[in-house]
């Protein structure tokens, strides 16, 4: 089976090359010149562990080609939409670009005999595939879904970072599919895929499968904002500690352990942009999407959390060496988007403070946002140096194993608030001043 990507963004190149991997001839079609010479090249274009090697592998064995082309593409018996779909100003979605992919598909498939698929990846609102999308492809191809075209929703659930590891080993596949040989077909390249170890896979319609992507990842920043309402609630318990709480809430099974770290609240290209969307799919229907807002709102006042805490042990902030620890949205990744290191970053410049950065990856990205704004170090141990106060952003493995003495010995005062629960309290208070989310005053 020939299969083509369109949009080799993190999701459509992570999965076209481990279909490639697994012995499927993969086109990408791309709009980037420059990203499709890189991935020629075997330059994967995202920081994303493993990708490149298999990037690499499938090039070598001439199991995947790049092209900015779709004429490359014409060969395709399945065709993955896996464009971007940006936040418009309003918190909808920009769906130009999957518009744009349909045309091109259509365009593709119009000089055609054979009846190709359609699998829309991309995040889109529910509905957006019976309308949009088919009369987009329709149109272009002169040719009819559910006749000489097939076409089904596939959403991806692949977190950053662990891209390749989810694309291997998913919870589910789901499926939608209005007009029923799409489904069948994508069902069927799955279990070649997968072989023996296919996930559970659904089949629903296209409607159920866009909201099951947007109520997915709904939940989960969800669950992330209530364990923040709680760590906000725990600081102020003398006592409390959201950590121990969250450990005994976990152990519910109804609850589950999974997605209750407390912390400066969620970023990425996922989780902001999709409760935006989903709250103003709702609003456009006459619902009022209470439960989004809040989610929003605990959001958005959670990396203030960390400044609120410098105050608080630091006094006043204005001409004071903050050090920043961390500024990827999430660890092992370069990732900056939506990072709430920089609104962390923002807000200490607004006050008056100096600020130093270390980030593992990620560093390059920001000092092409904020240029000299700050200074950037390369190393903890040098972020940290005279430093009045040091705030851990990000959870890196490299800041957990940093010493409690290190602290001591390089700052001017040794003021640590720890903003992702890295640090043993006992150990670092021993060492440093130590504040953190959900720690409430004066814990036994
Ligand atoms: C997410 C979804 O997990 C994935 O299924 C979807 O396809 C895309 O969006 P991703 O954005 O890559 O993936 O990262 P994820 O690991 O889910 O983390 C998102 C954000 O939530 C990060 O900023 C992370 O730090 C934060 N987070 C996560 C918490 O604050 N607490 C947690 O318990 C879990």
């Amino acid at each position: 089976m020939k299969l083509a990507f369109i949009g080799l963004g993190y999701v459509g190149l992570t999965t076209a090359v481990c279909m490639a991997y697994r012995g499927f001839d993969v086109v990408g079609v791309e709009v980037d010149d420059e990203k499709v010479e890189k991935i020629s090249r075997g330059i994967a274009p995202v920081k994303e562990p493993k990708l490149e090697k298999l990037l690499k592998y499938a090039l070598s064995r001439k199991k995947f080609t790049a092209s900015t082309s779709y004429r490359d593409a014409v060969k395709a018996d399945v065709f993955f939409i896996t464009v971007g779909t940006p936040s418009k100003p309003d918190g909808g979605i920009d769906l130009s670009r999957v518009a744009e992919a349909c045309k091109h598909i259509g365009e593709t498939l119009a000089t055609q005999e054979k009846v190709a698929t359609v699998a829309v990846k991309s995040t889109v609102v529910p509905g957006t595939t019976r309308t949009l999308v088919k009369q987009k492809l329709e149109e272009a191809s002169q040719k009819k879904v559910g006749m000489d075209l097939n076409l089904c929703v596939n959403p991806e659930f692949l977190r950053e970072g662990a891209a390749v590891d989810d694309t291997f080993h998913p919870d589910r596949i789901v499926i939608g599919d209005d007009w029923g040989r799409g489904g069948k077909i994508l069902t069927r390249l799955y279990k070649k895929f997968y072989g023996r170890k296919t996930p559970p896979t659904m089949i629903t319609n296209t409607v159920n499968a866009e909201m099951i992507k947007y109520a997915s990842n709904v939940f989960l920043a969800a669950r992330i904002s209530l364990i923040n309402e709680v760590a906000n609630i725990c600081q102020r318990t003398p006592g409390a500690d959201v950590e121990e709480v969250a450990k005994g809430v976990g152990m519910d099974r109804r609850i589950g352990p999974h997605f209750l770290r407390a912390g400066l609240g969620y970023g990425g290209s996922c989780f902001p942009k999709d409760v935006k969307a989903l709250a103003a799919f709702a609003k456009g229907l006459g619902v009022e999407p209470f439960m989004l807002e809040s989610v929003q709102k605990v959001n958005d006042n959670q990396p203030y959390k960390a400044i609120e805490l410098a105050g608080r042990l630091v006094g006043n902030l204005h001409g004071r060496k903050a050090a920043v620890l961390g500024l990827s949205f999430k660890p092992n990744t370069d990732d900056i988007r939506e990072a709430v290191s920089l609104k962390i970053i923002n807000k200490l410049l607004e006050h008056g403070c100096t600020v130093v950065a270390y980030d593992p990856a990620a560093t390059e990205n920001v000092r092409r946002l904020l240029g000299n704004k700050i200074n950037y170090a390369e190393s903890a141990e040098e972020c940290i140096k005279n430093a009045d106060f040091c705030i851990v952003a990000t959870e890196w493995d490299e800041f957990r194993r940093l010493k409690p003495e290190l602290f001591k010995k390089h700052m001017k005062k040794p003021v640590v608030i720890d903003g992702r629960r890295v640090y043993d309290p006992a150990a670092i208070s021993e060492k440093a001043v130590y504040a953190a989310i959900g720690l409430g005053p004066n814990k036994t």
